[in-house]
């Protein structure tokens, strides 16, 4: 496995080693990035994960200066896996200038839910990882990128980044990996006391609950989505949305679909000070 900081370095570590299957990571990789690599493998000739902690995608008061790095023992987890190139630039590395040129989302689709909460988040997603692919893809005619489908808004801002781009680049979603008792696997688990690890399992089933209800036409599903922060907020959440929305789109489905559409639930709570989000199709 080679270990490469600079993109001049990546593309020669790239040069004639074919189509790459590429995983972006922030590092600290958990279970969850792991399952993202070994999905990624067969999708090309060369499997590149990248390691990076994006300084444009945090707010002031988020957690950019602690957010833990662990270089060596990702590494080892990357080798073991099977990963081809570890791609772990340094900040000047990826952005030598201020990266005064950003890409900017749909706001329709950006400036809901996570967008709503962190403003600008998505921004600075799109435009790491834009760099991020011209960096792995550039030279190689295109390839494969897989991201998880807990960052779920995530995935579809930058399915239609790399449409209206028209980028030689597919795009493809992985399942979510949970522990035991629900929790989807999280960095940011990692902030959470064994007790609050417990008390964290309540989400996936809140969204479990909240996502019957809906099925069920139980209410109209803005009086659902209110009972559901309030359950979660009187268990000691702090709740920034539960709510129910069409997958394609993000944007609250009529009424009359209920029962049948293509829908997923999705979350964001704090729990002490760990914001947590987490999704189900249904
Ligand atoms: O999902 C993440 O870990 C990050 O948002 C990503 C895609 C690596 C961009 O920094």
């Amino acid at each position: 496995m080679h270990i490469v900081h600079t993109i001049p370095e990546l593309r020669a570590a790239l040069a004639g080693r074919g189509r790459p299957a590429f995983v972006p990571t922030m590092g600290n990789l958990h279970a969850g990035h792991i399952a993202l690599v070994r999905q990624a493998k067969p999708l090309g000739d060369v499997q590149v994960t990248s390691i990076f902690v994006n300084r444009l995608q945090f707010l002031p008061h988020e957690d950019f200066d602690s957010y833990p790095r662990t270089l060596q023992a990702d590494c080892e987890q990357l080798q073991a896996v099977g990963c081809d190139i570890v791609f772990a630039p340094k900040e000047s590395d990826l952005y030598p200038q201020p990266q005064t040129f950003k890409v900017q989302p749909d706001p329709q689709l950006a400036d809901i839910l996570e967008g709503h909460f962190r403003p600008g988040f998505f921004t600075g997603v799109c435009t790491v990882v834009m760099k991020l692919f011209a960096a792995v893809f550039g030279t190689t005619g295109g390839g494969s990128a897989v991201f998880g489908k807990k960052d779920y808004q995530q995935l579809l801002v930058l399915r239609r980044m790399v449409e209206q781009f028209a980028l030689p680049i597919t795009i493809v979603g992985a399942e979510i990996e949970r522990a035991e008792g629900g929790l989807a696997l999280s960095s940011r688990n990692g902030y959470l006391s064994a007790e609050q690890r417990q008390q964290a399992q309540a989400l996936s089933r809140a969204l479990a609950a909240l996502a019957q209800a809906a099925r069920q036409g139980q209410a109209p599903l803005e009086q659902l989505e209110a009972q559901a922060s309030a359950a979660l907020n009187a268990q000691g959440w702090q709740t920034d949305y539960l709510t129910v929305r069409q997958r394609h789109n993000l944007l609250p489905p009529p009424q009359a679909d209920l029962a049948t559409a293509p829908l997923v639930a999705l979350g964001a709570a704090r729990l002490g000070s760990t914001r947590l989000i987490d999704n189900l199709e249904f």
